[in-house]
């Protein structure tokens, strides 16, 4: 067995896992919530911010090396590497425990766990030797149990009880010959993928575009509604012969607002004689973490299959390694 396909099959046993770990207690007069992550570990909290963008709790993601002035004693920051090694994550976090941020650090060991046990902030370890991309259930499970007792969250850890067993039974239909995602595949081949989302769905779109990237080796464009109807479309024009490779995305969900629902349809109208082609690929589940789910799991065996075509490991990942080696000098 192919080994990134044996890890993509863990998404669900990952989950039930992180369900059962004893996590620690969060303070009780938190406000405001801040994830400090970069790539694979950062995606989880890209989808709890999007989970409680409803909820009367402010999530952001800080995909970089400083903490901003405005996080204050009522935040939360959780820092998400999973190797525990990466120097953006590190630098927020050291920042955080300087000012005295009530922080939680995730990671499968190194650095983080270390400055972790200095500072006497807890720490949850994920299980070792996976690439970070192939962790998101246990990060994004862990990251959601912390929050708990914010507005919101317990119903949503009740529907991520359920989600095991929707992925498995979704891991059937993603794997047979005829299915969605080979057939996405297959339509990305040898052209440019673009993907688009409402922004409540961004995560997903972009989870699409980081796997591709890193499994597939591929390039691929990810844009948001409604923004890109005030500028992308007027692009995807010039010049003719890249843009006739395109083969555009819409990624669609039930509760997308029905202006982003009626914008997704006119814009395909109008865009489609410009491209190669395009696909309508619309979320399912019981709630909007098996949507979610539903839309990330497709997504990453696309970009498995789409490693096939190209004949790239997915595993490995050459240069994002050499750089991370070369910045150490
Ligand atoms: O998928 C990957 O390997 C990368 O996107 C990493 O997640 C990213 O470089 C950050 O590393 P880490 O997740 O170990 O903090």
């Amino acid at each position: 067995m192919e080994k990134m396909l044996t890890l993509i099959r863990t998404l669900p046993s990952q989950i039930e896992e992180a369900l059962k770990t004893e996590l620690p207690k969060i303070p009780d007069n938190i406000k405001r919530v801040f994830f400090s992550g970069m790539g694979g570990s950062a995606i989880a909290g890209d989808i709890v911010r999007s989970l409680l963008l409803d909820s009367g709790v402010e999530v952001d993601v800080i995909r970089d090396y400083t903490l901003p002035p405005y996080v204050d004693r009522d935040s939360l920051l959780i820092a998400i590497s999973y190797s525990g090694n990466t120097e953006e994550t590190i630098s927020v976090f050291e920042e955080a425990i300087k000012r005295k941020i009530p922080s939680v650090s995730i990671s499968s060991g190194g650095k983080l766990k270390e400055i972790s046990q200095d500072a006497g902030v807890p720490h949850i370890e994920v299980k070792g030797g996976l690439p970070p991309r192939t962790a998101l259930g246990y990060l994004f499970t862990y990251s959601l149990r912390l929050l708990a007792p914010l507005e919101g969250v317990s119903t949503l850890i009740e529907y991520v009880r359920g989600l095991p067993e929707f992925l498995l039974s979704l891991q059937k239909e993603l794997e047979d010959e005829e299915s969605e995602a080979r057939e996405l595949a297959d339509r990305f081949y040898l052209r440019i993928p673009v993907i688009y989302s409402s922004s409540r769905l961004f995560p997903v779109a972009f989870r699409w575009k980081t796997q591709i990237n890193e499994n597939a080796k591929a390039f691929v464009h990810v844009a948001v509604f409604p923004e890109m109807n005030h500028n992308e479309i007027s692009g995807i024009k010039n010049p003719e012969e890249k843009v006739e490779m395109l083969w555009l995305v819409f990624l669609r969900d039930e509760e997308d607002h029905p202006r982003i629902k009626l914008r997704m349809k006119l814009t395909a109208d109008i865009l489609r004689d410009s491209v190669m082609g395009l696909t309508f690929v619309d979320s399912k589940g019981r709630n909007p973490i098996e949507r979610i789910f539903h839309l990330i799991y497709l997504g990453d065996y696309v970009s498995y299959y789409l490693s096939k075509y190209y004949n790239e490991d997915p595993i490995a990942i050459p240069r994002i390694d050499i750089l991370k080696e070369r910045l150490k000098k």
